[in-house]
């Protein structure tokens, strides 16, 4: 039996293809990189942004002749696209399961119903999925939050948070099988516990708890929100060395009005707060954001002040994204009133002021040696990140450094990538 599975979005879907694919490959189920070569074909989708969702229905509409031609082929459809399930079957008669985000056991019910229609002759075979160096591991699901443009939180329901033994068991099992580095994956791992029973850990007292797991090399977390992340996380983060200065926290937007509008809870003045709490606690951190431009009512002046809030707070990666109305959610029904090519025009001028920006943090490394964890080989060249996780390369040697850590030597840096040489110890 094989499957073939298409994945778009956040690192929790490629997450939950990790898990969905390591379940099916214990099945017997072997990949394959096209669908007409498969007996189960499983997409896994997203639907933040109106270009995510169209991805998914094209892909829908041309598996629609695949399935004519070949009735057998299990269709499902997982993630976030999946909402209003009777809506989607009446639109999309020819998909067999929807499957709702992160919802393994599904897809494992599906497997073994479509398994049992044939001939089980591969079905015994126990095959390992060849796992990364650098895995992510959901925490929690959904998101208590109620960001105005965000149908995630909708789709992805309340927040749910797996308990810690869980979390370490599944790790633990991953670094027995040669995982390096884990990145401990949530909507918010901020407020990750606060739904778990009595003395509800936190999430620095999973961080501890994943610390001790033998053999890892490197944690990391992500997404942070501003408004949950507590200085006993900082410090912990700070104080613990297998967690990375790798920290990710979305501002949205540089202005108090629209930031009030989006309902993220905090101040541009409390982001800036947090910001030197997180840069004293760790002096050389990997700080990233997430940026919407054009959010309904965004004024020049608005869209001004976020521009000038990332030019003075300097980020080592800004993900900008032109807002895009999502049914059902608070701010869909403001009027969308930024037109896009003037959303495009933000969109770009914050993308050159980032790339400006992280070439220029990106030069101070140049002559510095770094500690690399090797992800593998990349076009002749060893690939892996910096702890504050940055894209180095280096060449390839008698060594073999997959899954080390290398100190490396940066010769080379632009905003993108840097190139570096192997320092001998
Ligand atoms: N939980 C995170 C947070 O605190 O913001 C991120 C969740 S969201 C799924 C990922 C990113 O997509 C957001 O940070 C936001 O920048 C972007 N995004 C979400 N909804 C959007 C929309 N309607 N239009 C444009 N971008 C959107
Ligand atoms: Fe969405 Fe805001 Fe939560 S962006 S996932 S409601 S923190």
């Amino acid at each position: 039996m094989n499957y073939y599975l298409w994945t778009i979005g956040c690192q929790m879907n490629m997450a939950d293809s990790r898990r969905a694919a390591e379940a099916l490959q214990r099945l017997g189920y072997r990949p394959v990189d096209r669908p007409q070569e498969a007996d189960l074909i499983l997409l896994n989708t997203c639907v933040v942004r109106q270009s995510a969702e169209d991805k998914v229905t094209g892909r829908l509409t041309s598996l629609a002749g695949l399935k004519r031609r070949k009735p057998g082929v299990k269709l499902a459809l997982m993630g976030c696209y999946v909402g209003d399930i009777p809506a989607l079957q009446r639109r999309y008669p020819w998909v067999d399961a929807f499957i709702k985000p992160s919802d393994i056991p599904a897809v494992l019910s599906l497997a073994q119903s479509t398994n049992s229609q044939f001939t089980n002759s591969q079905s015994t075979n126990f095959s390992t999925t060849n796992l990364p160096i650098t895995v992510g591991v959901p925490i929690s699901q959904g998101c208590d939050h109620r960001c105005t443009y965000c149908i995630v939180r909708l789709r992805r329901g309340p927040e749910i948070s797996r308990p810690v033994d869980e979390i370490v068991a599944e790790i633990r099992e991953l670094a027995a099988q040669g995982v390096k580095e884990v990145t401990l994956l949530g909507q918010n791992v901020d407020s990750y516990g606060h739904d778990l029973p009595a003395p509800a850990p936190d999430l620095a007292d999973l961080l501890m708890a994943v610390h001790d797991v033998e053999g890892l090399l490197r944690i990391r977390f992500l997404t942070s929100h501003p408004a949950d992340m507590t200085d006993r996380l900082i410090e912990t983060a700070a104080r613990l060395p297998r967690v990375c200065e790798h920290i990710e926290i979305p501002v949205q937007a540089g202005d108090d009005a629209v930031l009030r509008r989006m309902g993220r809870g905090y101040t541009v003045a409390q982001f800036r707060d947090l910001v030197a709490r997180v840069r004293a606690a760790m002096p050389e951190v990997g700080l990233a954001t997430d940026v919407i431009v054009g959010f309904p009512g965004e004024t020049a002046a608005q869209f001004e002040a976020t521009y000038r809030l990332l030019e003075e707070l300097r980020f080592d990666m800004v993900h900008v994204a032109a807002y895009s109305p999502r049914p059902g959610t608070p701010a869909a029904r403001l009027p969308d009133d930024v037109p896009p090519e003037e959303k495009e025009r933000r969109r770009r001028a914050i993308d050159a002021l980032q790339e400006r920006i992280v070439g220029e943090i990106n030069a101070q490394l140049r002559g510095r040696t770094v500690e690399i964890l090797v992800e593998g080989r990349h076009k002749g060249k060893w690939r892996g990140r910096t702890r504050t996780n940055k894209l180095v390369f280096f060449p390839v040697g008698e060594e073999d450094w997959t899954g080390r850590l290398a100190p490396v030597r940066i010769v080379k840096t632009g905003p993108w990538s840097m190139q570096g040489e192997v320092q001998e110890p």
